[in-house]
């Protein structure tokens, strides 16, 4: 029991081989040096290791658009043109609309040519089936002088969505409005994209552009779509996504005022750019009206629009003891990892390899064993050699200098 308590507390610690050569001795602070710089250059200062990161950010974005065009002799202001209108992070400019007034519900031909029949017999193909304006009745009826199309039951008459009509080019000009407010919850630290050296004279004169004024939170929908390098009048025309991405990069260990919005612009729907599936965006909406009599009837806006997503991401960061300690520990450990390159160098490749072999491992036999059992202690073995030990932390060296 006592044997047992006094092998215990005992501490092991392990013996080294000192070798005194040129080569090894380079290579080996050649590689810790690596490792150092490694760690000094770009962990903790170009990866700051020694900072914790919060990439939850929390984000409102408010949104307000402003100008007036005139489209089909009519003047169109913000209520017109925008939607959905409660100025969110996502809303819709329309650039283009096709109108169907005075729909009302009943029996009509299908527009489209591609619905052209003589007999009723080239309509039953249609029964049962989607696709046209409304459900397909198997009668073929007459649509204008030249052409009969199949007679379908639903809101009418039907669209005409084939017919050219202009954009609104003033959209170019019109200015959107972006009010951001961040948080990063793990440091309770709120900001907005005004910063302090924004007023109220400057606000109501700037447009954002990326030299002069790239903390004006108003953006021209023209500058907007050429950062985005997209061509205006193709997006009016067909319609399509836009982001604009606010990215917030905070060192908190820095000064209050270098935590900054910074905008960048790209076109979402790449995809509808090169395929000519479902080019560009449109959706439909309708106007309900009623008659004096208590019938519906409705104006149909099928509208082309430019979509504008407003995208919030950034992360923040601050020292902290915690990954400080952890990767210091990890860069002294690693330190360590060069004997291992050393040794391999050392073993197979260098000069007198064999030699070295032999001092590293000694190799014990049982002959060896029987014959010092009393040196066994605590089933390792310690075998007295008779090397000349040298004078520092009886270490074994093995010159190899001169
Ligand atoms: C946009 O504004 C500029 C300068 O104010 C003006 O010259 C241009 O004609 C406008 N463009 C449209 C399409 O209204």
């Amino acid at each position: 029991m006592w044997s047992f308590i006094t092998d215990f507390f005992t501490y092991e610690t392990t013996k080294s081989v000192v070798v005194k050569s040129w080569t090894i001795g380079i290579i080996n602070r050649m590689v810790q040096l690596l490792i150092i710089t490694y760690f000094i250059g770009w962990v903790f200062l170009h990866e700051k290791a020694y900072q914790v990161c919060d990439t939850a950010i929390e984000s409102s974005v408010m949104t307000k658009v402003k100008g007036f065009g005139v489209y089909n002799n009519r003047v169109m202001d913000v209520a017109d043109y925008v939607t959905p209108t409660q100025g969110a992070s996502v809303f819709c400019i329309i650039t283009k609309l096709i109108t169907t007034e005075n729909q009302v519900q009943g029996y009509c031909p299908e527009s489209e040519p591609k619905y052209s029949c003589t007999h009723n017999k080239n309509c039953t193909k249609y029964l049962n089936k989607h696709g046209g304006y409304g459900i397909p009745t198997g009668k073929c009826v007459r649509f204008n002088d030249t052409m009969n199309t199949c007679q379908i039951r639903g809101w009418c008459p039907a669209e005409i969505d084939y017919i050219k009509t202009e954009p609104m080019r003033e959209v170019e000009n019109f200015t959107i409005f972006i009010k951001n407010s961040i948080r990063f919850p793990m440091f309770n630290y709120t900001k907005g994209n005004f910063l302090p050296t924004i007023n109220k004279n400057y606000i109501s004169s700037c447009n954002f552009d990326k030299v002069k004024h790239t903390y004006c939170p108003i953006f021209r929908v023209g500058d907007v779509i050429q950062y985005a390098q997209q061509n205006f009048s193709v997006l009016s025309q067909k319609g399509g996504v836009i982001g604009i991405k606010i990215g917030w990069l905070c060192d908190l260990d820095r000064a209050e005022d270098q935590c900054r919005p910074s905008y960048s612009f790209t076109r979402l729907d790449a995809m509808s750019q090169n395929n000519n599936v479902s080019p560009g965006y449109n959706f439909r909406f309708a106007k309900y009206y009623k008659m004096d009599n208590g019938t519906d009837y409705r104006t149909l806006v099928k509208a082309y629009a430019i979509r504008f997503d407003v995208l919030v991401n950034g992360n923040a960061r601050k020292f902290n003891m915690i990954p400080t300690l952890i990767n210091m520990v990890a860069a002294f450990t690693s330190v360590g990892v060069g004997t291992v390159l050393c040794d391999i160098i050392l073993l197979n490749f260098l000069k007198g390899a064999e030699q070295y072999k032999a001092k590293k491992f000694e190799e014990v036999s049982d002959t060896e064993i029987d014959s010092h059992t009393n040196c066994l202690y605590r089933s390792q073995l310690s075998i007295r050699h008779d090397e000349k030990q040298s004078t520092d932390s009886g270490s074994f060296s093995i010159g190899h200098f001169g």
